[in-house]
């Protein structure tokens, strides 16, 4: 399937061999040999670019903020927004920000960057009001803060989100993953080399997170529902401007491919 096609955020191992051949060209941005020049562009997930459209069509949105936007996409929807609706102010906020990403930032005197976690309680008024926030496969990952905490933080900040995340179709009720036990949770999420051993390795501290593994945004952590996403934002003032839903998430089965725009609607 084009990966381009198939949504979400993990991306075919064809665009990582891509990416990686990319990234270890160099940190200058210089290509590697046999590549074609100019920089690398990652594909994009059309129904997110949809979804940061159908965004910038509400008059209130007029800045960005994209949390967690770096991963195997450097930054491509940020730097799509940036390209496309001019806006203000855009911020990026990932744990992991990459040379490339710098590189291309330095074009938009508009655009911060800030290398940090987006759940630390004083990240959101880092951030300051903002227009959209933007959170492209990242609620599922949020532990301590929980996905609803963090869209509890950041809703005084924001008049709408931007949201495209696996939703967990098996219902009825949001869990967390690890919970169903290694085999079901193996069975349910994409195979990750970040997934042998983890059940061995739960109350570890991850010394790159400085957190237990169970807690750390590198693996899959909650199926959402659906129904608990719309509930938490219509408990936070916001309602639907936008929705599509467009079944198995790249083939899993357990989770639907959904984006969704809400706005401040109280
Ligand atoms: C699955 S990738 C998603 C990338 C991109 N948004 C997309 O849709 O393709 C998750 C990204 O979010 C970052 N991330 C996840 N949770 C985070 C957190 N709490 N604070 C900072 N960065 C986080 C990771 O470093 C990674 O770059």
């Amino acid at each position: 399937m084009d990966p381009v096609q198939a949504g979400g955020g993990d991306v075919s191992p064809k665009v990582l061999d891509a990416l990686r051949r990319r990234l270890g060209a160099g940190s200058d941005g210089v290509p590697a040999a046999g590549e074609p020049d100019g920089p690398f562009r990652p594909p994009l997930v059309p129904l997110k670019l949809r979804t940061i459209d159908a965004a910038f069509a509400l008059p209130e949105v007029t800045s960005v903020a994209d949390l967690g936007g770096v991963w195997a996409v450097e930054a491509g929807y940020s730097f799509h927004a940036l390209e496309q609706h001019a806006p203000e102010r855009a911020v990026l906020v990932d744990d992991d920000i990459t040379p490339g990403v710098r590189e291309r930032a330095a074009a938009f005197g508009q655009f911060e960057l800030l290398e940090q976690n987006f759940g630390l309680e004083r990240t959101p008024a880092d951030v300051g009001p903002i227009g959209v926030v933007l959170l492209f496969d990242v609620l599922l990952h949020q532990v301590d803060p929980d996905w609803d905490e963090i869209l509890r933080r950041y809703a005084p900040h924001a008049q709408a989100f931007a949201i495209a995340n696996p939703m967990w179709s098996r219902g009825p009720d949001t869990l967390r993953l690890l919970d169903l036990g290694e085999e079901r949770y193996r069975q349910a999420v994409p195979p990750q080399d970040n997934l042998e051993g983890l059940f061995g390795r739960l109350d570890e501290v991850n010394p790159r997170r400085a957190r237990p593994w169970r807690d750390v945004h590198d693996v899959w952590q909650w199926g959402i529902t659906d129904t608990d996403l719309r509930a938490t934002m219509a408990e936070l003032g916001f309602s639907v401007a936008f929705a599509e839903q467009h079944g198995p998430w790249r083939g899993l089965a357990d989770f639907e491919d959904c984006a969704y725009v809400f706005h401040r609607s109280a």
